[in-house]
């Protein structure tokens, strides 16, 4: 087995997730030895087609692209066509894969490759939570074979980006966020508090416009869905790279700080289900005993904008 840490992706492919994709195949230090589609952003029909296209774009076929749950758990799927577009890469088409289509269904999948990594794989779970939750639910001995898993999701004191009070992954299936945030595995959580601040320039992302370079064409092109969602939401012209921070984390741990604290998912209350509680900036008194997780709250945004424009320069 290589020195590398190997790494599986469970995304919602929209288009921070094909940014996040783009640069994981380039970053130092770790290796994506699998990739799992799980509905979210839209459909799972479009985020594995999604999946596989990148995968493709970046010359990675090698890399397997399993499809995942069609839908969450209990809650209805809400698709957030407004952020990525209907097909969910802002309407930018790229060539279809021509990698072989994966038969076997992703959990299956990521519980085998777990199990033959005896303890060593590393998820990166970008979307909601589904396919992982119903990884632990078949497979009761999923965690021992989890070294840890990253995970772009809630919010601490962000305030929400698809409820007044919730983030979209775990809005997108709270109830497989709780089961996950209760499971026992090793998890570092990137909430809106840190990705918010993870953003490249329109400058930035105007480096990207290169008529020979097909991968940064696809990314200049496909930013302009979400982007204009933030201008219009008054935050400024900026990509926010909300997956990439998890995956970025595992190369450069040294761009982000947090802090251990406890996170579990409201799944009840109408008003505010899929809201992360935490105690991480609350007084003693309101302590919660299991330390869960550690919190990521700040990045080095420009060290991590020049490591994801170096990541894909690659490409070129
Ligand atoms: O809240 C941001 C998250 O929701 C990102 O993963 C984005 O892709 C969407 O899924
Ligand atoms: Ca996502």
């Amino acid at each position: 087995m290589s020195n590398l840490r190997p790494v599986w992706i469970d995304t919602d492919t929209g288009v921070d997730d094909a940014f996040a994709l783009v640069s994981s195949f380039q970053l130092s230090g770790i290796e994506v030895v699998g990739i799992s589609a799980v509905c979210g952003n839209v459909e799972i029909e479009k985020t594995f087609r999604n999946a596989r296209n990148v995968v493709s774009l970046c010359g990675k076929e090698n890399v397997p692209v399993y499809k995942g749950a069609e839908k969450p758990l209990i809650v209805p799927l809400s698709p957030a066509y407004n952020v990525h577009g209907e097909d969910g890469l802002g309407g930018v088409v790229i060539p279809e894969s021509k990698a072989p289509i994966e038969k076997e269904n992703a959990v299956d999948a990521l519980y085998k490759k777990a199990k033959e990594l005896n303890g060593e794989l590393t998820i990166a779970a970008v979307g909601p939570l589904t396919n992982i939750a119903i990884a632990l639910y078949k497979y009761p001995d999923f965690p021992k074979y989890i070294k840890e898993i990253v995970i772009m999701g809630g919010s601490i004191a962000a305030g929400g980006n698809c409820s007044t009070s919730a983030e979209f992954n775990i809005y997108g299936d709270p109830h497989a966020a709780q089961t996950v945030m209760k499971s026992g595995m090793s998890i570092t959580l990137f909430p809106l508090d840190v990705t918010l601040k993870a953003l490249l320039s329109r400058e930035e992302i105007d480096t990207l416009k290169k008529e020979d370079d097909a991968v940064g064409q696809f990314c200049y092109k496909s930013s302009e869905a979400p982007m204009s969602l933030f201008r219009n939401l008054g935050l400024g012209d900026y990509m926010c790279l909300h997956d990439t921070c998890p995956i970025a984390y595992l190369s450069h741990p040294e761009l982000f700080s947090g802090k251990k604290c406890s996170v579990y998912v409201e799944t009840q209350s109408k008003l505010s289900i899929g809201r992360t509680v935490s105690d991480c900036f609350a007084h003693s008194e309101y302590l919660f005993k299991n330390k869960n997780c550690t919190v990521m709250l700040n990045v080095d945004r420009d060290k991590l904008a020049k490591i994801v424009l170096d990541s894909f320069k690659a490409y070129v």
